[in-house]
């Protein structure tokens, strides 16, 4: 039964088999997108995949969205730096006061990619990155608040997290004016309601708008699994986009049953009327053409440029079949988002922007298996192999031995 939001604890100890203190529901009705939650204990005994080596090397290669910031206490300033950077910039750094954040870490690490399943109770659509931060002690990057719901697992190291949760507490909502002095957006008046020091395995969710601020302890790893939701006005824009590029040009204002105008200049009722018509015509009522672009659009990665497919692999299905048969696996490529939907006729699966149709059993297979042995091609229709065999050319899928080592 729901408790009144009063009742509710804002810390709460997980259990076996409950890495959120509480059953799936229980946190959906009462905490997602309402109040923050400190879940101690999330991953238990937890053990960062990746070392503070490893995220700096990455941050020095090209296409990897990496920023640095450090605080100058002092004068309390602040400096951003976007990557790639050079090596030596690292060892100069100091041993406080920075921090270095590394996006799409999923994509780059298997072992990082290896949390997803975790939170498998929110659609994988939904969910953007995770982003994994370093942080020398007393590294920071100041007080803030999303626009997105976040899960913070503590993976390193231990970091202080001061929240104010008063709009949760029925306190009215806190001042959102960020400060005009400094590159990020800070805020300027920051009052936390909460103070914790989180441990590795601990971890922090925050509805969008919590004002919050993380401070290194000691040396630290943080990974945010960041969501994705689209503001309405990038919805509509690229809505309106789709219905525009597919509107055929023969459907027009058409007016054959104009009368005699009695003020040439005025635009009248029946004018507008017109128009409403002529809006009408490409309004997407059907549900299987605003299912696809929503199912296109969210697959997309969010950023225009992300590192390439690279180079396609084009195999007839026979052929996929017989390597397949040999002990190649499919794997699907990082960066590739997926998701499917029933459609009024069997499914489609939405594939980095693209719409195909299968069988049910198909699309949520092939949705789900990020590797595809001989097995599962075994279970699909010939539908759903042409579109794997598409998927391959198109890179995808790339056709590898079993034990190379990807998500
Ligand atoms: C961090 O990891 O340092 C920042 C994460 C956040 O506040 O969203
Ligand atoms: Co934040």
């Amino acid at each position: 039964m729901a408790k009144r939001p009063a009742a509710l604890p804002f810390e709460v100890q997980a259990r076996v088999g409950q890495p959120l203190g509480m059953a799936p529901r229980a946190f959906l009705r009462d905490y997602w997108q309402k109040r923050p939650l400190l879940i101690r204990g999330a991953f238990p005994g937890y053990v960062s995949p990746i070392e503070p080596e490893d995220l700096a090397g990455l941050a020095c290669e090209d296409g990897v969205l990496a920023r640095l910031i450090q605080h100058d206490r002092a004068r309390d300033g602040w400096t951003v730096r976007s990557g790639p950077f050079p090596e030596d910039l690292f060892p100069a750094l100091g041993d406080r006061d920075w921090t270095l954040l590394v996006q799409d870490m999923d994509k780059w690490d298997p072992d990082i990619a290896a949390l997803l399943p975790a939170f498998d109770f929110l659609p994988r659509w939904r969910v953007d990155d995770v982003m994994v931060s370093f942080a020398a002690t007393g590294g920071s990057v100041g007080a803030h608040v999303d626009q997105y719901d976040v899960f913070l697992l503590q993976a390193m190291g231990r970091r202080r997290w001061q929240i104010d949760a008063s709009a949760a507490m029925g306190r009215g909502r806190p001042p959102l004016d960020f400060r005009d002095d400094a590159e990020i957006k800070l805020l300027r008046e920051f009052t936390p309601s909460h103070d914790w020091v989180l441990e590795p395995g601990d971890m922090l969710y925050l509805p969008p708008e919590v004002p919050h601020h993380g401070v290194a302890e000691d040396p630290c790893l943080t990974f945010s699994l960041g969501m994705r939701a689209p503001s309405v006005a990038e919805l509509m824009g690229d809505y309106i986009d789709t219905l525009a590029a597919e509107a055929e040009e023969s459907l027009r204002y058409a007016d054959a049953d104009l009368e005699p105008a009695k003020d040439p200049h005025e635009i009248d009722a029946t004018a507008m009327a017109r128009v409403v018509e002529a809006l009408n015509a490409v309004r997407m009522a059907d549900a299987d053409a605003l299912g696809d672009w929503f199912g296109r659009f969210i697959t997309v990665y969010r950023a225009a440029a992300g590192p390439g497919l690279g180079e396609g692999q084009p195999l007839a299905p026979d052929e996929l079949a017989r390597a397949l048969g040999g002990g190649l696996v499919l794997q699907r490529h990082p960066w590739t988002r997926v998701a499917w939907r029933r459609a009024k006729k069997g499914a489609r699966l939405y594939v980095a922007g693209l719409a195909l149709c299968m069988p049910v059993t198909d699309a949520k297979q092939l949705a789900l298996a990020a590797r595809l042995d001989a097995e599962t091609w075994d279970t699909l229709s010939d539908a759903g192999r042409d579109c794997v065999a598409g998927l391959l050319a198109e890179g995808h899928y790339r056709l590898e031995a079993p034990d190379e080592d990807t998500p």
